[in-house]
């Protein structure tokens, strides 16, 4: 159904006034309706849909004020965004009236409705006790520069990562424009020992994180095309993620998003860092949007996920043990070819035959999307340790191709299933082993044939970044999702549940 906005006409107010019987406890008679309708400097829209009102929204404009009396929406057409564009309506009609500033009272427990008024640019400045006086309930009194009241596509969001080695914060506007993408790496802290140190990790990102925010709003300041790096007072909202990942290395990131919304008052939303991952792809490529199955690999998950609208995730398998990166560090390791292993040994395995030795290829008849690494990892190593004792030399390229190939031939042969099994047409890949060149080609060989879009994300956008954190938490700050300030750092948060 389509839905249209326009202004409020007479024979609107009988469903009007049916609408308003419903959601308020003081409702307006359809003669006030009638009688403002025709008193100047009043300001009233229905959206209309299949011919009948599905909405309402009232505003007065009182010289360079406006005062946004309801907006209602009938029950059965809520969360559809009809209220948001009514404001969006209203909005626009008393700015161009000349009002330059907004006021409204809302309930205070209506924290949906306040968050919609929030992703306009209106913040909260006080209560009124006890005004609504049938419930006895506070009103939440928010204001807004009507001038500076932004559309959701103008609008500024500050992106915080930090969940394993990387201390990443982004800026972006309206959702798809990165105006800064600010990576430090922690990785040569951790090269040394061959993996993440989660301690390392810690206490790095707390060194790190304050001076990669200043030099992102500094890059966003540029982008922009000023001399001075954004100020706080310039963003609309923060998000951040919360999980999954080092409970040590998130709540850095969190509790400084936590601090930086409690200072400055703007709304926080909180990510999945898997999420992130499916949203490298989002941000690169227009095609991608659900339903869709995605494929998660990288140093700590391997995961194929169904995403069946935005928002809206199911596991559908998982690594039993190790991930699939963390098996490309691991037998990188006992080759001693340095950390991260997965770029290294990717490069070798591009020179070897991927024939050489046959490795196991775990769970592949096993007919569900569950995978196992630990088996295969494992039967590398003892190869390793068998040639080394018998004296011969190992080929280190057909030893890596080999072992890719293992690992790729399950997880494209679950993907394909995963494709037909919910008869998606798009398909993406993420996490840092989407950086993988063979994988990426034997995904898209193999999806082909079945005339599904298929996505994997600029390299770039492979491994740990905010650029994608921005892109899934400006989506979900449309939707008015919030972490309030009680919050913590979920170490083992579900795609699920997010
Ligand atoms: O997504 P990411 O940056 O961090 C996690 O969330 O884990 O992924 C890092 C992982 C490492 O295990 C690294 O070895 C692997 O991604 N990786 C690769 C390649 N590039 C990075 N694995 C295989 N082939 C690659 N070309
Ligand atoms: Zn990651």
């Amino acid at each position: 159904m389509s839905v249209l906005l326009r202004g409020m006409r007479s024979d609107d107010v009988q469903a009007v006034a049916a609408i308003e019987a419903v959601s308020f406890a003081a409702p307006w008679s359809t003669d006030l309706f009638l009688q403002d309708l025709r008193t100047e400097g009043r300001f009233w829209f229905v959206a209309e849909g299949d011919g009948e009102v599905l909405g309402y929204a009232g505003a007065w404009v009182l010289g360079d004020e406006a005062h946004i009396l309801n907006i209602a929406v009938r029950d059965g057409d809520q969360g559809r965004g009809v209220g948001r564009q009514l404001f969006e309506m209203a909005r626009a009609a008393v700015a161009e009236a000349g009002a330059e500033r907004i006021t409204l009272e809302v309930r205070a427990s209506n924290v949906t409705a306040i968050a919609l008024y929030e992703s306009f640019g209106l913040r909260g400045v006080g209560f009124r006790r006890g005004y609504y006086a049938e419930t006895g309930e506070d009103a939440l009194i928010m204001w807004g520069d009507a001038g500076r009241l932004r559309a959701p596509d103008e609008m500024l969001m500050l992106a915080i990562e930090s969940s394993c080695d990387e201390t990443a914060v982004a800026v972006i506007r309206g959702g798809h424009e990165l105006l800064a993408d600010v990576i430090a790496s922690q990785v040569d802290f951790h090269a040394r020992f061959g993996g993440v140190v989660p301690e390392i990790a810690s206490r790095k990102h707390t060194e790190a994180i304050v001076e990669v925010v200043d030099e992102a709003m500094r890059r966003a300041g540029e982008a922009l095309g000023r001399e001075e790096p954004l100020g706080f007072g310039d963003l609309d909202a923060l998000a951040v993620t919360h999980g999954p990942g080092l409970v040590g290395a998130l709540v850095v990131g969190v509790s400084y998003a936590k601090g930086l919304a409690l200072a400055t008052g703007l709304p926080l939303v909180g990510v999945n860092h898997l999420e992130g991952h499916i949203f490298a792809n989002v941000l690169a490529d227009p095609e991608v949007a659900p339903p869709l199955v995605a494929l998660i690999v990288s140093g700590g998950h391997t995961s194929l996920v169904h995403m069946s609208e935005w928002g809206v995730y199911r596991t559908m398998g998982e690594t039993l043990d190790d991930a699939a990166g963390e098996a490309f560090d691991k037998v990188a390791k006992v080759l001693g070819l340095g950390y991260p292993g997965g770029p290294i040994l990717s490069e070798m395995a591009a020179e070897g035959n991927r024939d050489a030795i046959d490795f196991p290829r775990a769970m592949l008849h096993s007919g569900d999307f569950a995978f196992s690494l630990s088996g295969l990892k494992t039967a590398v190593i003892n190869h390793i340790r068998h040639e080394r004792e018998a004296g011969r030399e190992i080929d280190i390229p057909d030893l890596a191709a080999s072992f890719q190939a293992a690992v790729i031939d399950v997880q494209v042969a679950k993907a394909v299933r995963a494709v037909k099994e919910t008869g998606v047409r798009v398909f993406c890949l993420g996490g840092g082993v989407a950086a993988n060149p063979a994988l990426r080609e034997a995904l898209c060989e193999a999806l082909r044939p079945l005339a599904v879009h298929v996505s994997v994300p600029p390299l770039h956008y492979c491994t740990d970044n905010a650029a994608m954190i921005a892109a899934a938490g400006f989506q979900r700050f449309l939707r008015g999702e919030r972490l309030g300030l009680d919050a913590e750092a979920m170490p083992g948060l579900r795609l699920d549940t997010a």
